[in-house]
């Protein structure tokens, strides 16, 4: 199912200036003939999944990197953040009462925006980075040239990841039975590590005492696991367009849910056109400058059909906007034909500096943020249908706060984003458990 896409020529933002031309066309040529990385079956189970939310069935949960990188495409990583995904989820489920849908950042999260596209240090002038699927990170010339067959390799390194991930949802790992041994190393002497010990104990019991009254469903063995990612690099994202050879659909193989970012969501722009094109669910990103008829706009563009659960849109305001920001917008949408899934990011709108110059984010601002997105929900009368959460499955510190009490003095010590701040993994479940908690109040 090779059949040629013709892309128009529409403004893009965002785009690295790639210096070899005949380069990217070599790579993009290899990416096009390349096998999907996921199927259109799953990408329309994903949106039947979340059609599910937006009737208020079911609640989101997607998490991961901001940026994933080349070289923590290691099986240790990859299962510690689908573990934190995981645990999350099983909080979630258990604690709510509510079916969960995972979605990981991940498999293909290889490709950042950037407010500026050149960085300056001590009158040195570079490209900035954009991701690992497009340059690297290290400050000097050759690290920062954007390399097509980088691209590439991002496709390979996001079908390992995906791979991997597919072997531990489907072979045994992710079996419920198993939720203690999730529960490992650093997270299990915290105190919402603890928490989580004693929701385990009384998981097990319940499914033992199932398993005596003869019941030990299928669902039980295996988890249902996604995979999303910005759709930034053109180039990448159009070469893993396909038709579908079922449908004769164009679907992206590149992963089963694409959001469009707050920098490229223009409408008309070159992200929407894909985004309009492929029958994937898409997400988009909505923050505090959005108006409510430019959300319409594109809402018409990308889902003139006005299908549940196509479209997923993912406010990220910052807890100090949201209880103004985000209402008429809710209710604009609302009061139109479209079905969609309203989903918190309380990360982007809570990027801060410390004093020191470092990037961070109070666990109290997300907390926040994630509050203000109930209220204005419940108030309406909309169904607050899922978080999406920047995190790694390490013990790392980057962001400011929690149980744990990680103070800005206690940043630089295991600081390793690529990117942005990420919740570690104690403060992962943390915030799990008080979501399960405004879950329930209502
Ligand atoms: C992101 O999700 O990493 C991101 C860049 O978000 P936004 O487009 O909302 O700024
Ligand atoms: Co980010």
């Amino acid at each position: 199912m090779v059949d040629v896409i013709e892309w128009p020529d529409l403004p893009a933002l965002q785009q690295p200036a790639w210096p070899d031309a005949a380069a990217l066309d070599a790579a993009v040529a290899e990416l096009s003939v390349l096998p999907p990385l996921v199927f259109a079956g799953e990408c329309d189970l994903l949106t039947e999944r979340l059609a599910a939310a937006a009737r208020g069935e079911a609640f989101v949960l997607m998490g991961g990197d901001c940026a994933e990188t080349f070289a923590a495409n290691t099986a240790d990583s990859i299962r510690a953040r689908l573990q934190t995904v995981l645990q999350m989820a099983v909080v979630l489920t258990y604690g709510a009462s509510t079916p969960v849908v995972k979605i990981g950042r991940m498999a293909g999260q290889y490709f950042k925006p950037r407010s500026k596209a050149t960085e300056t240090r001590d009158g040195v002038t570079l490209t900035s980075y954009y991701g690992d699927g497009v340059n690297a990170l290290p400050f000097t010339e050759a690290d920062r040239v954007p390399d097509p067959w980088r691209l590439v390799r991002a496709y390979h390194a996001s079908g390992a990841t995906l791979n991997l991930v597919r072997a531990f949802t489907q072979g045994g790992y992710a079996d419920l039975r198993q939720v203690h041994a999730w529960n490992q190393d650093f997270v299990r002497d915290s105190r919402v590590g603890e928490r989580y010990e004693r929701m385990a104990g009384e998981i097990e019991r319940a499914l033992s005492f199932m398993a005596a009254c003869g019941a030990d469903p299928e669902e039980f063995r295996r988890v249902e696991f996604y995979a999303g990612h910005e759709g930034l690099v053109l180039p990448y994202e159009r070469a893993l367009t396909r038709i579908d050879s079922r449908t004769g659909l164009p679907y992206s193989v590149s992963g089963h849910f694409l959001w469009i970012g707050e920098r490229t969501r223009q409408a008309g722009s070159a992200h929407v056109d894909l985004a309009a094109r492929i029958r994937n669910p898409i997400g988009v990103k909505v923050g505090p400058t959005a108006t409510s008829d430019e959300i319409l706009t594109l809402l018409e563009e990308l889902d003139p059909e006005c299908t549940p659960g196509r479209i997923t849109l993912i406010t990220r305001m910052g807890a100090g906007k949201i209880r103004e920001a985000l209402p008429p917008i809710v209710q604009k949408v609302n009061a139109s034909s479209h079905s969609v899934v309203w989903v918190c990011d309380p990360m982007h709108g809570n990027t801060r500096e410390t004093s020191h110059g470092v990037k961070t984010r109070l666990f109290d601002d997300v907390l926040d943020e994630v509050r203000g997105f109930f209220e204005v929900h419940r108030a309406i009368g909309t169904h607050p249908g899922g978080i999406h959460i920047e995190l790694t499955g390490d013990d790392v510190t980057e962001c400011v706060g929690g149980l744990s009490g990680l103070t800005e003095d206690g940043l630089h010590e295991r600081y390793e984003t690529a990117c942005d701040p990420r919740l570690n993994r104690v403060q992962a479940l943390e915030l799990a458990f008080l979501v399960a908690d405004m879950l329930l109040e209502r």
